[in-house]
């Protein structure tokens, strides 16, 4: 079997990436180990960026984004039981973030490449990328078999294989003491935009899905037990971390599903060997505090899509050779600010109570300091500049 682009992982840039390659003109096939209804219903991320919302109206899979997905313009950090709001629009010349749920995009790009004939293998596990001849090798059905290609893209998540398949890898890696206990409820948002509160008990996020189903997340030990997190215990330590002078309430409801994700920084360098390109989270993870893991992916794979067209339209190499170092910097800017809003934000319990007087400072100076907040502003709807 043979094919143009053997695309590895049918998340969001394995998806996206065989989408923009058809739009082109260009054959993929997407090979997937998991059966479509696992892809489609795996809970993660909604926050995107104005730049990932235009992408996917380009590509041709950005109606029913618009029609369902909510458009913000500031978000509120709490803090001392008072809220403060962030103008994240008009700190940013108009710029402006949307929650549509990473299901949703998925379910639209499936839907997108199957009516256009699109080759999507579920239950199609990659075993081995041989970059340099290229081609990829997976299991279907119990057969093992190989698929030739002229470049394998590597869009496998943080624990598929196409990251090994790179000889001298670099890594940079940063463990939290802490991870998120998210949940989403069937309840109205008690919020019209999101709440990111710091507490002393710890972190809370409370943000949306649609005017009738919530999610929001809270700080825990990382090795904890979700059985120990019953729903009454959820919603009462989050009433807790939000709690504010003014009395707001915290509307709660059932808990239709809940999970424990430890937290970590990571990046593998270089992004590309040979005929190799690793996409995502193959090549990164950032703290979910900065809502940038989705928007990296999307950015990524936008890059090499170009790339890719370039090459088939005129050999030319010139953007197949700068391709890891283009998402690199966007990807490392990513990663400071992430790191920089989840240490701003948790409690950590490593940390003595000058620690915990520095973030009470810093937030007041962003709640007080319009240059302060520009930066987070910048950063969150992803206009940072990453010279
Ligand atoms: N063979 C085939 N598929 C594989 C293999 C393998 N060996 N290993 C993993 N996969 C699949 C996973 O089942 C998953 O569907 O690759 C896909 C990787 O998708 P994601 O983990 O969602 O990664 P990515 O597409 O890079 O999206 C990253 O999107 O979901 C949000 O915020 C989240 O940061 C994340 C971002
Ligand atoms: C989400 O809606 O899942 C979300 C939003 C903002 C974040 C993290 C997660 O920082």
């Amino acid at each position: 079997m043979r094919t143009k682009v053997a695309i590895s992982g049918a998340g969001p840039a394995g998806l996206l990436l065989s989408q923009l390659l058809h739009l082109r003109g260009i054959d993929s096939v997407v090979l997937e180990s998991r059966d479509r209804a696992y892809v489609e219903k795996r809970q993660r991320a909604g926050m995107l960026e104005q730049g990932t919302v235009e992408v996917l109206r380009r590509s041709g899979v950005g109606a029913r984004l618009d029609r369902e997905g909510l458009t913000h313009h500031g978000l509120e950090l709490r803090f001392g039981g008072v809220a403060h709001r962030i103008a994240l629009t008009e700190l940013t010349a108009g710029h402006t973030v949307t929650i549509y749920a990473q299901t949703e995009i998925v379910k639209d790009l499936i839907d997108a490449r199957l009516e256009a004939g699109g080759d999507i293998r579920f239950g199609a596990e990659v075993l081995s990328v041989d970059p340099g001849a290229p081609s990829l090798t997976y299991r279907q059905d119990g057969q093992t078999h190989t698929l030739d290609c002229d470049f394998v893209a590597g869009c496998d998540g943080f624990h598929g294989v196409s990251r090994t398949a790179v000889p001298g890898l670099r890594t940079y890696e940063r463990e939290y003491p802490f991870g998120w206990l998210g949940v989403l409820a069937e309840v109205p948002p008690s919020t019209e935009e999101l709440i990111y509160a710091y507490s002393e008990r710890g972190f809370a996020l409370h943000s949306l899905r649609s005017p009738r189903v919530s999610r929001l997340y809270l700080q825990v030990d990382p090795d904890e037990d979700i059985d120990d997190w019953p729903d009454d215990r959820i919603w009462s330590e989050l009433r807790a971390r939000f709690a504010t002078h003014d009395g707001w309430q915290l509307r709660d409801g059932p808990i239709l599903e809940k999970a424990i994700t430890p937290m970590r920084s990571f990046v593998a360098e270089p992004m590309r060997h040979d005929r190799l390109f690793l996409a995502g989270d193959a090549a990164h993870i950032v703290p979910p505090t900065g809502a940038k893991g989705l928007n990296l992916a999307i950015s990524d794979v936008t890059v090499l899509a170009d790339a890719l067209d370039a090459w088939y339209d005129s050999g030319s190499e010139e953007l197949i050779d700068a391709y890891s170092a283009t998402c690199l910097k966007r990807v490392w800017r990513a990663q400071h600010f992430a790191s920089w809003m989840t240490t701003l934000l948790h409690r950590d319990p490593t940390q003595d109570s000058f620690g915990h007087r520095q973030q009470l400072a810093h937030l007041e100076y962003l709640a007080a300091s319009t240059a302060a907040a520009t930066t987070l502003a910048e950063n969150y709807v992803g206009v940072a500049p990453t010279l």
